[in-house]
């Protein structure tokens, strides 16, 4: 599998090397809050992994994931990463031969999974800035058939940063009731938003997948998990993969995670958002090349560079000689993918200040 690769470097290769800054995988490399990596070392030293994690996670952990939702009656299905979430949940709710609609550019394993279970995959183009570079309601509502038995909303959305108001995930809901169709709503992203609300909210037909591993640091770790209400719930469980649990190490880091996410939560949002101002102010001073979405969206921005006569490919080619790791949107899109990069911001500051330093030549590929 090549697709966390850049340049033609393998991602191994690129993550092991201690002289690039790493902006290209949405990670979050800033300093974490001590106590989670003390809680983890805890298990280690106590060896509490010599017993197998309850199946569904353990139970003060899934009324975290429930309580920081802030939806009644709903359930948390603990998964290695977000990524299991939501396969476990299409898999549960999904029969070969319905039909899956997801953007273009989008994440793409959503629609790698619907064709894995032998599902037709609609992939609606959303880059387009009076689209605000994410689908809307109104225009699902145009490619819906009987067939559609999901939509997949990516919020805010990887690769663009486009985030949905609440009121879109509403009237995507009563849609939802009206037409049959669940709701995935994969809320990576979610915690560096400033206007998320989760689908379980609105609805019973929606599942919202939560991780840690871009606003905690956990990508390695692997944590996530599937939250729905009771009915779906207990597909989701019915389906579950990982039966013997996910491992202990990961649970007791994501519960002080959650303990203490308003401590360290409020900082990474601020330093996130100013490393992303910089980012946009110095993008307006330069010809050739804008963010996508200036302001909200994840921990990224996505820059188009279709103003510069080079393809997105060749400018990561050039920012990898400076010795910055970014990513083009090829493996977001095919038909967009070359026309814009996406650079992450959970750096430290001086990372980006270096970046932003480098862009003007990085862009002309000088
Ligand atoms: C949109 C989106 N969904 C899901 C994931 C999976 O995250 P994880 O499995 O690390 O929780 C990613 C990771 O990059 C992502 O960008």
């Amino acid at each position: 599998m090549a697709f966390l690769d850049v340049a033609g470097r393998s991602y191994e290769s690129l993550a092991s090397d201690p002289g690039l800054i790493q902006m290209g995988h949405n990670c979050n490399h800033l300093p974490l809050e001590p106590s989670i990596v003390e809680a983890m070392m805890d298990v280690l030293r106590r060896e509490e992994f010599r017993n197998y994690a309850p199946s569904h996670g353990l139970e003060e952990l899934r009324g975290m994931v429930v309580a920081d939702l802030g939806v009644r009656g709903v359930k948390a299905l603990i998964t290695h990463g977000g990524t299991e979430a939501i396969y476990t949940t299409m898999s549960a709710l999904l029969e070969p031969g319905d039909a899956v609609i997801v953007s273009d550019p989008a994440w793409p394993h959503i629609a790698n999974f619907a064709r894995s279970l032998r599902c037709k995959v609609i992939a609606l183009p959303v880059y387009e800035d009076r689209l605000g570079y994410r689908m809307n309601p109104e225009w699902i509502a145009l490619h819906l058939t009987p067939e559609v038995k999901l939509v997949a909303i990516v919020d805010p959305l990887n690769p663009t940063g486009g985030a949905y108001p609440a009121s879109e995930i509403e009237a995507l809901c009563s849609l939802a009731s009206r037409h049959g169709f669940y709701v995935l709503h994969d809320s990576t992203y979610s915690d560096f938003s400033h206007s998320h609300v989760p689908a379980i909210r609105y609805s019973e037909r929606a599942v919202v997948s939560v991780t840690l591993s871009k606003s905690c640091g956990f990508a390695g770790l692997r944590f996530g998990a599937a939250v729905a209400h009771p009915a779906v719930f207990e597909r989701i469980a019915d389906h579950q993969i990982s039966r013997l649990g996910v491992n202990l190490v990961t649970q007791r880091g994501a519960i002080t995670a959650y303990r203490t996410r308003s401590r360290w939560l409020p900082v990474l949002r601020q330093i996130n958002d100013q490393h992303k101002r910089l980012l946009v102010d110095r993008l307006a001073s330069l010809r050739g090349a804008r963010a996508l979405v200036p302001s909200d969206g994840g921990n990224f921005v996505a820059i188009d560079v279709a103003g510069t006569g080079r393809t997105a490919e060749q400018v990561v080619a050039s920012a990898l000689q400076d010795g910055f790791v970014v990513r083009s949107g090829a493996y977001t899109s095919p038909r967009f993918g070359d026309r814009f990069l996406r650079v992450t911001t959970t750096v430290p500051t001086a990372a980006i200040e270096k970046f932003c330093a480098a862009l003007p030549g990085i862009l002309a590929g000088a």
